[in-house]
């Protein structure tokens, strides 16, 4: 399966059964231009495409310098991409659906940790899927919290159990909660009782779905260093652990020697980077793998993401190859431009004096 799409994403693209992408890694790495682009690559091929962020720290909006909200926009350029910034920790009221539930979700939240997380992370996939957007991509927050989010659906959906199972034993053990939460008679039994069997409908749906490699998969991303190395093997186990599919490896701001300068730095750099790569084709040699190399500048702006983009479709090739004849013109220019610049300076600074 790999060796066939080694070096690029190709393999999500064709796979149209796909309805959700997560992509995800450690802070800092390249989440937010890799999930953008991959949803660029997305929208040529499937009708419509959905970017979300659940990053309270948003920057969807600074990758495609456009502002976003947590409702879908169309992307300035496309036709059929979409992007929305949600924040996981929102109070409830702000989400639609959720009308009467505040003080009852909120004293649940008391009594149950980061169930109002979850609850808001459910009511946002319910909405999403009544969307009927193709694909749904995720730009998610660094790792742990990705994590935590992903578990939401098991924990929820055996904590409403617990509160089913309790109901039918205990028949007035609803109507006590409403008093207890001061819900009121405007909010009964039955509606609490019915809001609570919805939300367990849509977890478990979303939970199915979530663990069918048809539907969903977790691209992680990385750069070749210890650290994150680590922290992918963490991510790749978890997912692992909560049966979540995850066969792309994205490793970015990977350095090839184009300068046909020697560089100290850089030639150190690049050997420390090519001892992490080789553990990562070695730990992950089922995986596609693709390497993406560090550029100069940001990846900002609409073109800025295109351009990238190529890199995770055909494998990088440095401009200049080292040892061949080429690569050594190229170099003689470098140097005797540095040369030149070298003069320049001192000449201005003998000036100077
Ligand atoms: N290969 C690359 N070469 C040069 N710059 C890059 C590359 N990949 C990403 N960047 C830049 O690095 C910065 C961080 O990237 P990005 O925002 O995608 O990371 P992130 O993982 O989403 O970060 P966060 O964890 O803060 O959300 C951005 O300014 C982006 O333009
Ligand atoms: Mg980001």
């Amino acid at each position: 399966m790999a060796s066939e799409h080694e070096g690029s994403i190709a393999n999500i693209l064709e796979q149209d059964t796909l309805k959700w992408v997560f992509v995800g890694g450690k802070g800092g790495v390249g989440k937010t231009t890799c999930s953008s682009i991959i949803s660029i690559q997305l929208a040529r091929v499937r009708s419509s495409v959905l970017i979300i962020s659940t990053d309270p720290a948003h920057n969807l909006s600074d990758a495609f310098q456009q502002r976003f909200t947590k409702t879908p926009t169309l992307v300035n350029g496309f036709t059929n991409l979409f992007a929305m910034e949600v924040d996981p920790n929102v109070e409830n009221d702000d989400l639609p659906n959720g009308e009467g539930m505040d003080s009852f979700v909120s004293e649940l939240a008391n009594a149950i940790p980061g169930i109002d997380e979850a609850m808001s992370f459910a009511e946002m996939l319910k909405l999403v899927q009544t969307m009927d957007y193709s694909v749904i991509v995720f730009d998610t927050a660094p790792t742990g919290h990705t994590l935590r989010l992903l578990q939401f659906p098991s924990t929820l959906e055996k904590g409403l159990g617990k509160l089913m199972s309790l109901k039918n034993k205990f028949g007035g053990l609803i109507s006590q909660m409403s008093t207890l939460f001061g819900v009121g008679d405007e909010f009964g039994e039955e509606a609490i009782l019915g809001k609570l069997e919805g939300m367990k409908d849509v977890i478990e749906q979303v939970n199915k779905q979530f663990k069918n490699p048809d539907l969903t998969t977790f691209i992680c991303v990385c750069i070749p260093e210890f650290l994150s190395l680590y922290e992918t093997e963490r991510l790749v186990q978890e997912l692992t652990k909560f049966e979540i599919d995850t066969h792309n490896i994205i490793i970015n701001q990977v350095l090839f020697d184009e300068e046909g300068v020697e560089s100290k730095l850089l030639k150190a750099r690049m050997r420390m980077q090519q001892k992490y790569l080789d553990q990562f084709y070695m730990l992950y040699d089922d995986f596609n793998i693709t390497k993406l190399p560090l550029l100069q500048e940001e990846v900002c702006g609409v073109q800025a993401l295109k351009d990238f983009s190529h890199h995770f479709i055909t494998p990088y090739q440095p401009a200049i190859t080292k040892g061949t004849v080429e690569g050594v013109e190229k170099r003689i220019v470098i140097l005797k431009q540095q040369l030149e610049e070298a003069e320049a300076d001192l000449e201005k600074l003998k000036k100077g004096k």
